[in-house]
Formats: C-alpha cells, structure tokens, sequence
C-alpha cells in the first residue's frame, strides 16, 4: 500500500471583513425598523416584536468577533440583508466565476508550497457546503484556470466538506488512480445564512482553503505530513439544515422562506453531537494504538469557541493548552467545510518531526470525517 502526504496548503480570504458591532448596528435596525411597522399587531400581542442582537453575546456564545464574506454591501443594506453577486460573478472561458476563483487563489499557495506546478495535479477535488451552482462543476472551471491535469469533481458535504474531499483524496492515491490530487474547499456559507435571524446572523464566514496530496515517493516540498489514518461517520438529524437546492423554483413564493436559509437547532447540536465527536476520536485513537496525549495537536471543526473547547476537554480530561486545539474563530467565525484546515493551515508551523495531530471536522448530517497526520 502506497503512503500518502499532504505536502501544500493555502488559503484564500475574501477581502470584505464585518465585525460583530457592524453587523448587530444592521440586525438592531432591522428589528427597529420591524417592531414599528408592525406596532399596532405587537401592541395586540398577535405577533411577537423582535428583539436586539448583541455584540458581547455573540462573542461570548461563539468566539467570533468578525468574519470575511465574499459581499458585505448587499448583507448591510436594510432593503436587502442578503450578499450581492460578487464582481466576477459567474464566470466565462476568459474569467472564473466567484466560487472557482477563491480556489484558484487558495490553490496557488498550496501548489507553492508542495513546489509542484498545475500540471503535475491528475485530479482536482472541489469540496464545499454549498456551490454556487451545479453545472459545470465548479471544479472543472478550476481545472479550466489552473492548468492541471487529469479531471476534477464536486462533492457537497456540509461542514466535513473538506475533510471528506482530504479522505476521497487519499483513498484515489492509495487506490492507483490518482498520483497527486488537489483538493479545493471554496467556502461560500455566508451567503445561505439568514441574516434577519437573531440566532444565527453571526455564525458563519466565507473562505477558501487548499490542499496538495501525493504519493509519498513522489513529494518534494519542505513541510510534509504523512496520512496515517482517515475515519468517517454519518448519521442522518435534520437539526442543521437548509430546504434550498433544485426543488425551490417549484415551491411557491419561496425564496424569502426562514427554511431557505441554514436553521438549526443550537442547543440540539451541542448536546447530540458533541458526545459522537469525543467517541469518534476516541475510537479512532484506540484503532490506530495511539493515546491522546500522542496527539501535539487537534485542528478541530471551527463550529464554536465552546463546542471545541468542551470536546476538547473531553478527550484531553483537563482544561487545554491554547495551543492543543487552536481556533481561528475570532477572525473567520465559523467557515463551514474550511474551518479545521484553516487551523491546521495556520498552526501547525511550530511542530517537528515525529509530532502527531488529528484534522477532524464535525456538522451538518451528522456528519464527522478525520485524518491522523504525522509530520516527516
Ligand atoms: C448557536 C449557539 C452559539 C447559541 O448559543 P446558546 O448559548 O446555545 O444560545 P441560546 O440559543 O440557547 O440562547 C441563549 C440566550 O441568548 C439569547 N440570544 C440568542 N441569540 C442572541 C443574539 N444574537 N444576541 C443576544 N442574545 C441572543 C437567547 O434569546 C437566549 O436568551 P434566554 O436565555 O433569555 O432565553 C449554540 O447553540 C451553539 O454553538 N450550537 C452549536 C451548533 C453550531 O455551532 N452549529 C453550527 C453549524 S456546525
């Protein structure tokens, strides 16, 4: 059986940055805006009048303080609170369209760093919770503009999008079929998110993220960090989710509809899925004869400040050093498939030869996918 490395990660931030004071400003106008056009129902009690959104609370109940998006004009503006097609939007032989081109720009990094060109990739993995479209696939436009090799695919798979793309990956290279697989994870949840919905305007933020697998014998680059394990697990709950796809243009005056939008059930997610995640590493750990503290670090899903910390703590049976489960959630809130390859992206530079850590992602499905690495 061939070993697989992963020798080149990049990322790619979206330029429009909105912290939280900037958004709960909007949201609180809104709500103003809301509860006086509809006083007189309010004052009736035959409908509740909304309440404000807070700064504090969102950093407190997530970690977030701000996030990038690919458009912040559209989501500010009070007659809209939804992002605008961005510059660029869909994209033509010449130019790629949004989605397409935060991978390219995220893989060039990656690409870089596993000092290989475009050509030498036989296969490009596009990997996100929600494409901006479904035809042609936003990897083969990727592909189109990269200059790569070989063919490319879509895969949606909520918030383990990219660990599942990393997994399909590995599995192809260890299988024959592909020597060298780029997998692109081009991030673009902020615009599913409801941002007239006090419970969730603040979660998410878009980001693109890259990463370089090759066979073992064949990589070049500095950093190398071999996969000696890949786990997945699913189990179907309808606590996270969103009703839009192909079936929305037949259901009437849909659009504006809350089910459109990503919805959860908050509380529901933190009490279900926290305990399969901590039995899911533990499990996985025992596989492979290793122990927790075999681990330098956990680059963990980005959902929350306190989901990660609580599975953390689980797993670690006392309170974690900062530098065991790094989050990034101050600065990109929660980017849906990307956020434990931003983490491992961003902080994994300290460790040496021999050190161990786990990429694992958590969300919607359920839905939990990881790789064991070590660095050579
Ligand atoms: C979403 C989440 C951050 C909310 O945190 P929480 O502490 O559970 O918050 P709750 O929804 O229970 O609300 C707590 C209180 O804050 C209030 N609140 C909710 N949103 C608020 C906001 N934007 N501003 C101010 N207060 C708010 C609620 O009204 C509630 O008030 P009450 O106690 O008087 O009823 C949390 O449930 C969570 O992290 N869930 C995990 C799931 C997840 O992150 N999924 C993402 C996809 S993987």
């Amino acid at each position: 059986m061939v070993d697989v490395v992963i020798s080149g990660t990049g990322l790619y931030v979206p330029p429009h940055r909105i912290t939280n004071e900037e958004l709960v400003k909007t949201f609180n106008e809104y709500v103003d805006q809301y509860n006086a056009h509809h006083k007189a129902d309010i004052d009736a009690g035959v409908v509740p009048a909304k309440q404000h959104s807070s700064a504090e609370f969102i950093e407190k109940a997530s970690g977030i303080k701000a996030r990038h998006m690919v458009d912040v004009e559209g989501v500010m503006d009070l007659d809209r609170m939804m992002s605008k097609m961005p510059e660029g939007g869909h994209g033509d032989q010449e130019h790629a369209c949004f989605q397409a081109h935060m991978a390219i720009e995220a893989a060039k990094e990656a690409l870089a760093q596993a000092e290989l060109q475009a050509e030498d990739i036989d296969q490009i993995i596009c990997s996100a919770a929600a494409l901006q479209r479904y035809f042609p696939a936003i990897g083969i436009e990727v592909q189109h503009h990269l200059g790569t090799s070989g063919s490319a695919l879509d895969m949606v798979m909520g918030c383990s999008s990219a660990t599942y793309g990393l997994i399909a990956g590995v599995n192809a290279i260890k299988a024959g079929t592909a020597d060298r697989i780029l997998m692109v994870n081009p991030e673009i949840f902020s615009t599913m998110v409801n941002f007239r919905d006090r419970d969730s305007h603040f979660i998410f933020g878009d980001i693109a993220t890259a990463v370089v697998l090759e066979r073992a014998d064949l990589a070049r680059g500095k950093d190398q960090w071999k996969v000696t394990g890949t786990k997945a697990s699913t189990q179907f709950s309808s606590n996270i989710r969103s009703h839009y796809g192909p079936m929305t243009r037949l259901d009437d005056d849909s659009m504006l509809r809350e089910d459109m939008f990503f919805m959860q059930e908050g509380r529901k997610v933190f009490k279900e899925l926290l305990p399969l995640v901590t039995e899911f590493i533990s499990s996985q750990l025992e596989g492979d004869n290793l122990k927790v503290g075999d681990l330098s670090r956990m680059w963990l899903h980005q959902a929350n400040i306190n989901m990660n910390m609580y599975a953390a703590k689980k797993l670690l049976g006392r309170e974690p050093e900062p530098n065991e489960a790094p989050t990034v959630l101050d600065e990109y809130g929660n980017t849906a498939g990307a956020g434990s390859v931003v983490a491992f992206h961003k902080h994994r530079g300290d460790l040496k030869a021999g050190d161990k850590g786990i990429i694992c992602s958590f969300g919607a499905g359920y839905s939990i996918g990881s790789l064991m690495v070590e660095k050579l």
